[in-house]
């Protein structure tokens, strides 16, 4: 069942080549998305712009990624349904949802389509920041490393001599072949690279413990789609505490 949107044309940003940064985003007038099958057309209250979205404006994984210009950035999306793509069951129009478009994205914008499998519903509400807290001064068991790439050297005297692992999020080259080493060698201290592959299911998990009250979302700031260029150059400074959040129904 599909319902129309509400508008035929929308506020948008995008870029059209590599690099460039904030200056590269432009502001246009473009068509609705219109849901393909196995999506969903969201009406967006707000995207939450991530070093990835950046990174990808740079070039980093180039050829692969923009796979076309234009492009309209950012894959963490939220808002309400207002259309399904053929084949989609288990959402209607008006349900409030998160969702990861990623790699077509499309966030910055005032609707995006998703794909429905990486969709979950949610009550959302935007709790306050709160402050992150490093820790320091101990072995652990277990690091998330979640900061710009550090050498293997930076992590190996703060785990615990009886062993523990790095889950490194930032992994380079570098990063990576020291992961296979500790693997071919069994080392007792290992680097364990992750790269974030979204599940449906997971999200759902997470929606539901943000619902609970369990997870709190911490945003380090908030800016109207007028002004995403400005929460882009926030993001790429690469010092945010929590998320930055475009919201499509502000104003200035
Ligand atoms: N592997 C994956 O699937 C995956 C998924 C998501 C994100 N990532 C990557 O993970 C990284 C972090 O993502 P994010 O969304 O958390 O980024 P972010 O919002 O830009 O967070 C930046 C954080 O890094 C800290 N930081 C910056 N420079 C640092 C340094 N030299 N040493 C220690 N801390 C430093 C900042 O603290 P200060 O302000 O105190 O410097 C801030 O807390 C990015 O590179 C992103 O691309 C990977």
């Amino acid at each position: 069942m599909a319902a129309a949107a509400t508008a035929k044309t929308m506020r948008a940003l995008q870029y059209d080549k590599y690099g460039g940064g904030a200056e590269g985003l432009k502001h246009v007038e473009v068509p609705v998305p219109a849901p393909k099958e196995g999506e969903v057309l969201i009406k967006m209250e707000a995207a939450s712009i991530n070093p990835i979205d950046w990174k990808i404006q740079k070039g980093m994984v180039r050829p692969f990624l923009p796979k076309k210009f234009p492009f309209v950035p950012v894959g963490d999306l939220s808002g309400e349904v207002v259309e399904l793509g053929a084949g989609v069951s288990g959402f209607k129009p008006g349900d409030k949802v998160i969702s990861m478009s990623f790699p077509n994205c499309g966030g910055l914008a005032e609707y995006a389509v998703a794909p429905a499998s990486l969709t979950a519903a949610l009550d959302y509400k935007t709790p306050g920041g709160a402050a992150l807290r490093s820790p320091s001064g101990k072995k652990y068991d277990a690091v998330a490393h979640c900061a710009p790439p550090a050498p293997w050297s930076t992590f190996k005297n703060v785990l615990a001599d009886a062993g523990g692992a790095v889950v490194d999020v930032t992994p380079g080259i570098a990063a990576t072949a020291t992961a296979f080493l500790h693997k071919v060698t069994f080392s007792k201290k290992r680097l364990v690279p992750l790269i974030l592959m979204p599940k449906k299911e997971e999200m759902e998990w997470l929606a539901d413990m943000a619902k609970q009250g369990k997870l709190k979302t911490a945003i380090d700031s908030t800016y109207p789609l007028s002004r995403a260029h400005e929460a882009w150059a926030k993001s790429m400074e690469g010092h945010a505490t929590g998320k930055i959040i475009v919201e499509m129904g502000s104003t200035d």
